[in-house]
């Protein structure tokens, strides 16, 4: 299992195992185009904030490719259109800007009059970022898991493994670390409603590792903790402001309030791409809202009735009071965040 990637560039096209289908299903969906990149990570074929980022990097490449044959300015700005259009796919999830960002750099540096080039030197990079990931997944992993006790009980919410990140994974990637290393550990999983990733992903992923679970109803997470059957709590993040204010999926502050309430240890796990030091608090974090039939329709079964009015947003905000360390592939970030973090992103220096 630690060999699968949720991702591969071959044949000029991008590979992505399509999570809508999993549990049942282990299929996967083309992208031959930018476009359909694009529609991959809006869909959520592709989806955790890493995992985003580097399918969008290889977005940029399918676009040097389709647009080879134009020239001069006409292929500049098609490839600043597609980028433009890959970095807004979903909001909240700051590496996909930071991954576009980076191609963009490369690509405006490039000699432009020859556009037949761009599409390997963007593949270079694109690979570059992807294995670089994958480096920071395992660093963070390890460090994760020396802070996960033998015997140690477990929450975790959404999914933060091999499917979200390229790599191990975040939280998911310090429980396999951990689990690896000969520590006897059980986990909790949220089954994250309304879109399932817990029940749907992780249930899976943990189950395909050996690795013991429990899938749990997200409602049942505070009780669990009031009970003493909660070690500890452990999530990814989607973006993490320069204080530390971390958004993470929907669900995820109810669990920080929960765990803050009860003393339980509350990690973060995430590369330093994930943090935005241009957003000073959560305040400043555009939370994405996705569709209603999210909430009122499962596989095709209406859960509602028709009319309903529906709020549903993907991912909220956990203050960093909440949080009792952040996990990055630099070490454990520890309160005061607006210290640490800016020392790890080299700042304070
Ligand atoms: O909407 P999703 O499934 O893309 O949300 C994913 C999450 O919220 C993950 O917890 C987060 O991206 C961290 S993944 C390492």
């Amino acid at each position: 299992m630690g060999s699968l990637s949720a991702m591969e560039f071959v044949d000029n096209t991008l590979k992505l195992i399509d999570q809508r289908q999993l549990p049942n299903k282990f299929s996967f969906f083309v992208c031959k185009t930018w476009q359909d990149c694009d529609y991959a990570i809006k869909d959520m074929v592709v989806r955790g904030a890493p995992a985003i980022g580097a399918a969008a990097a290889y977005g940029a490449v399918l676009a040097a490719m389709q647009y080879k044959n134009h020239s001069g300015a006409d292929f500049v700005n098609l490839m600043h259109n597609a980028m433009a259009s890959l970095s807004k796919a979903r909001p909240t999830a700051v590496n996909l800007n930071w991954a576009i960002n980076r191609m963009l750099n490369v690509f405006d540096s490039l000699d432009w009059t020859k556009p037949e080039e761009a599409g390997n030197i963007l593949k270079q990079e694109a690979d570059c970022l992807h294995n670089e990931d994958i480096e920071k997944s395992k660093k963070l992993s390890l460090f994760g898991a020396d802070l996960i006790a033998d015997g140690a009980r477990i929450l975790t919410h959404c999914n933060t493994g091999f499917l979200a990140v390229p790599g191990p994974g975040t939280a998911l990637g310090m429980i396999k670390a951990a689990y690896g290393s000969g520590k006897k550990l059980s986990v909790f999983a949220d089954e994250t409603r309304p879109r399932l990733q817990g029940a749907r992903l992780t249930a899976w992923e943990l189950l395909t590792e050996g690795i013991p679970c429990t899938l749990i109803a997200d409602s049942v997470a505070a009780c669990l903790m009031r009970d003493g059957k909660v070690d500890l709590v452990v999530v990814g993040a989607d973006r993490i402001a320069a204080n530390g204010d971390t958004a993470n999926k929907i669900g995820t502050f109810a669990l920080s309030l929960a765990a803050a309430h009860f003393r339980i240890p509350f990690y973060v796990a995430a590369p330093l791409s994930t943090i935005d030091p241009s957003c000073a608090t959560g305040n400043q974090i555009k939370i994405e809202e996705r569709p209603a039939t999210e909430v009122t329709m499962l596989d095709g079964i209406k859960l509602a009735p028709d009319g309903i009015n529906v709020y549903n947003p993907a991912f909220d905000v956990s203050p960093a009071e909440n949080i009792s360390a952040i996990i990055t592939e630099k070490g454990v970030l520890r309160p005061p965040f607006s210290e640490s973090i800016a020392n790890a992103l080299g700042k304070n220096k």
